[in-house]
């Protein structure tokens, strides 16, 4: 197989005021697009020709690193578009609430910390929640990495490339992070890749 760029699930607007259809149109089509052309181009004549993007990016980890940082991004950015939606945010679906509470100290405590993985973040990468091992974790990951090669399966990740926050909070990424968390989260598909991985 090889990668293509999906549309957004929404309109380039429809973030807004947390989000702007500028920085979603560079998002998704330069920056995006890029990480699928240029993967593509390392995956023709590779070894992980044929694979799923999830084996490529286990299996490129360590051992092709142009292509693992495409392919790694490819997979992040994939979920990163559905991570959001209009009017985000709010309630978390019961069961997936429960098990926030049991594993990560309650709703406001997962808050605080998913924030602060993505502040303590130096540099370009990401900050998530993970499934490892039937217990839910808050991860920060460098530049393409993901939980996918930390032995977890991600069920919510953030952006902190500055590509991603920028334009509309120029350095305020803590203030990107929590209008993120409070206004942007599609809970709904959080707890579908969370009934997935258990
Ligand atoms: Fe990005």
């Amino acid at each position: 197989m090889s990668f293509s760029l999906p549309d957004l699930p929404y309109a380039y607007d429809a973030l807004q005021p947390y989000m702007s259809a500028e920085t979603l149109e560079y998002h998704h089509d330069k920056h995006h697009n890029t990480y699928v052309t240029t993967g593509n181009k390392l995956l023709e004549g590779s070894e992980f020709e044929g694979k799923s993007l999830e084996e490529i990016v286990k299996g490129s980890h360590g051992v092709n690193q142009a292509l693992f940082n495409n392919a790694g991004q490819h997979f992040n950015h994939l979920h990163f578009w559905n991570w959001m939606k209009p009017n985000g945010g709010g309630a978390i679906p019961g069961a997936l609430e429960k098990k926030i509470t049991e594993d990560l100290g309650g709703v406001d405590k997962m808050k605080e910390d998913f924030i602060q993985a993505g502040v303590t973040q130096f540099g370009s990468g990401w900050a998530w929640i993970a499934v490892k091992n039937g217990k839910l974790e808050i991860m920060k990951t460098p530049n393409g990495e993901s939980p996918l090669v930390h032995g977890a399966t991600p069920i919510l990740g953030v952006d902190v490339w500055e590509h991603s926050y920028y334009i509309d909070y120029r350095n305020r990424r803590p203030d990107y992070l929590k209008a993120f968390i409070e206004n942007l989260v599609n809970w709904e598909y959080v707890e579908k890749l969370y009934n997935e991985a258990v």
